[in-house]
């Protein structure tokens, strides 16, 4: 169980991370303890779902781009699910729900992890020279891996270690998610049709009043 015997600064990381209420109150983990299992479980659903219905509907036309489409979606969603905790927690003042953030940012992670991979496995065959051709050719897979390869340290520095090994500077990184949203997004308009620039217009549109309520936040110190 975690014991709050840690310097003040490095504290406010943990409590970003973990949540005030468990921090001061070690019992809370005993209490709410079936949220995080059911979170994980429910946040495996939609790649369990999409692969259900790709395997048994043989009318697919091209699973792989099904896949694809899953797996980018669902890490865009977790992206920006994770940095509602915030604005949620502050607004509601749900307390428990910071303890899920981490959680829900390493999906973000894992669910844009197994998109590159099915890309590089899957569509280019496992071939590196044509792959390597493709990030260097078209500038919306250059805009993913860049968002890929900037998500990287976040999902390693998301543990206790990390976070108290970098104190103050865990913060700053963890704000990365923000631009990396933006690019995900530029990335998804990018490759649509215009006919289809629906979606992701929504999801920048979601992006957006983060970002507001991130500014406003800011500016009222
Ligand atoms: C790692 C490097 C990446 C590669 C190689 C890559 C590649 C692709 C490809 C080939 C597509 C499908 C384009 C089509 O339909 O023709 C796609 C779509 C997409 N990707 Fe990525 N991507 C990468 C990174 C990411 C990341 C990090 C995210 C999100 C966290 C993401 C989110 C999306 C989304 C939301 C779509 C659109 C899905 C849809 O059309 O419904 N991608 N990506």
């Amino acid at each position: 169980m975690y014991q709050p015997c840690v310097p003040a600064s490095v504290q406010y990381c943990l409590s970003a991370s973990y949540g005030n209420e468990e921090l001061q109150n070690p019992r809370m983990f005993s209490i709410k303890s079936l949220t995080k299992p059911v979170v994980f479980i429910l946040c495996l659903l939609p790649l369990i779902a999409g692969i259900y219905s790709i395997a048994t509907n043989s009318l697919v036309a091209n699973p792989v781009e099904d896949l694809l489409h899953l797996t980018g979606e669902w890490g865009l969603k977790f992206l920006l699910i994770t940095l509602c905790v915030t604005p949620l927690q502050l607004t509601f003042k749900w307390l428990w729900i910071a303890k899920l953030r981490r959680m829900l940012g390493l999906y973000a992670f894992f669910y844009a992890l197994l998109h590159l991979i099915i890309w590089v496995v899957l569509e280019q065959e496992l071939d590196l020279s044509a792959a390597i051709n493709e990030i260097i050719e078209k500038k919306y897979i250059t805009i993913g891996i860049i968002a890929l390869l900037a998500m990287l340290p976040l999902a390693v520095t998301s543990n206790r270690w990390a976070i108290r090994k970098l104190g103050k500077k865990w913060k700053p990184l963890h704000r990365m998610i923000y631009p990396i949203a933006v690019l995900v997004i530029v990335h998804f308009l990018w490759q649509v049709r215009a006919k289809d620039i629906l979606e992701p217009a929504m999801h920048l549109g979601f992006l957006l009043v983060l970002l507001i309520w991130r500014f406003k936040k800011i500016v009222a110190g």
